[in-house]
């Protein structure tokens, strides 16, 4: 929000600030190259989110454009400007030497510049040694926040894994139990079924239950079937096999239901080229039961988004729905075993997607805002072992 606030209005503002004083003042080269330098500079510093794979050109177009926007404003009070440029430079870089080198350069450019413009008395000097201090001081500043914000968001990720380490364990625990306990209670339960059914075709009297009993029972094998796949030892198929073909499928799997439904499915940003090792069968059952969810957590017709990229080192999935979405407060229990707000819910269908993802070593998070709706966001980590992976960028 405070770097939205930062670079996509209040550096804006500035810049037609500057062009405006360099009009008022008369100090302009030529107005229509400041003012089209000006918007080269500002749609260069919006297209940073849309095309964040080509940053480093877009960023070396931001200095330049800033370069010759300088010369021709000819304006000292660009100054400003070349600071909050370093500073979102210095967000996304990393290491702290990098930092105050890029920084160096950027403010022996403006000097470099300032003084093509300014006569050269001792005012005009003693003024570059005061801009050049001052900016010394932001940088040391601005590498002191992110210092600082670095080591916070390095301790709650550490919290985050020791969670994660707690929560695996809690699920071994469980699977053991599943296992024992799906075996003993599918055995009567078949039996049961095929009483029923027997009684049914015989027309025994018991008329007023078999709804009822059959509802039951159905509800207890759904459970069991979910169960043993959970206690399911991890036999997985482990194949290199694309990310995009496991999508693909998933899309025809769901599409006919999502469309009976009332909704829309649609899915962007593809990638053909991520492959990581996976058991595809199981990739696929996670995704149609996050859809699945997805599906039923839309009152009124809604969109389902499914997107695929590549970040850093990690392939990335979101499933993001318009639905009802989930309260904070509840968030944190969506994936524990048995946690249902449905009427015929097992609670089982995301502690099984958390299991199959962390066998395959990624990782789920989910993000909702209440009537608006919820986002899965799935990582994967990609390394050596996935060559195909690393090779074609996004
Ligand atoms: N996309 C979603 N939007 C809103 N709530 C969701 C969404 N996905 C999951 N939930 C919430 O998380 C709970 C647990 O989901 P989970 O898939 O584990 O079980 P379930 O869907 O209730 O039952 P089952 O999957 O066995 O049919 C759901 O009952 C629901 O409250
Ligand atoms: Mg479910």
């Amino acid at each position: 929000m405070f770097f939205r606030l930062m670079y996509h209005i209040v550096l804006p503002i500035y810049v037609i600030f500057v062009i405006f004083s360099s009009f008022t003042l008369d100090k302009s080269q030529n107005n229509f190259l400041l003012i089209l330098l000006g918007v080269i500079f500002i749609t260069s510093i919006y297209l940073e989110r849309v095309y964040p794979r080509f940053l480093i050109y877009i960023a070396a177009i931001q200095i330049i454009s800033l370069l010759l926007f300088h010369f021709t404003s000819q304006l000292n009070w660009c100054f400003s400007i070349y600071i909050i440029l370093l500073s979102k430079f210095l967000f996304q870089i990393r290491g702290v030497l990098k930092g105050i080198l890029l920084g160096f350069v950027l403010i022996a450019f403006y000097t470099v510049i300032r003084i093509s413009y300014t006569p050269v008395n001792s005012y005009s000097i003693l003024a570059v040694g005061s801009d050049f201090l001052t900016s010394l001081a932001v940088l040391l500043i601005i590498q002191y926040i992110i210092e600082m914000e670095r080591q916070k968001n390095a301790l709650k990720e550490e919290k985050k894994r020791e969670e994660l380490l707690s929560n695996k364990e809690k699920v071994n625990l469980l699977s053991e139990m599943a296992a024992g306990l799906a075996h003993e209670i599918r055995n009567p339960m078949t039996i049961i079924q095929g009483f029923l059914q027997h009684s049914k075709e015989n027309q025994y009297n018991i008329q007023p239950w078999y709804d009822l009993i059959m509802s039951e029972v159905s509800r207890m094998n759904k459970l069991t079937v979910e169960f043993l796949q959970f206690s399911k030892p991890n036999v997985s198929l482990y194949q290199s096999h694309s990310i995009h073909g496991c999508l693909k499928r998933v899309m025809s799997l769901t599409e006919s239901k999502v469309r009976q439904s009332g909704h829309k499915i649609v899915y962007t940003e593809y990638n053909p080229h991520i492959n990581i090792q996976m058991d595809f069968d199981k990739m696929v059952q996670v995704f149609v039961n996050l859809i699945n969810n997805s599906i039923q957590s839309m009152v009124e017709s809604g969109t389902i988004t499914i997107r695929l990229f590549k970040v850093e080192n990690k392939a990335v999935v979101e499933v993001r729905d318009t639905g009802v979405g989930i309260e904070e407060a509840d968030l944190k229990k969506i994936f524990n075993p048995f946690y249902t707000t449905k009427s015929d819910g097992t609670g089982l269908g995301l502690s099984i997607v958390q299991k199959i993802i962390q066998d395959h070593g990624g990782t789920i998070e989910a993000n909702s805002s209440l009537n608006q709706g919820t986002c899965f966001t799935i990582c994967f980590p990609l390394n050596d072992v996935n060559p195909d992976a690393s090779e074609n960028e996004l």
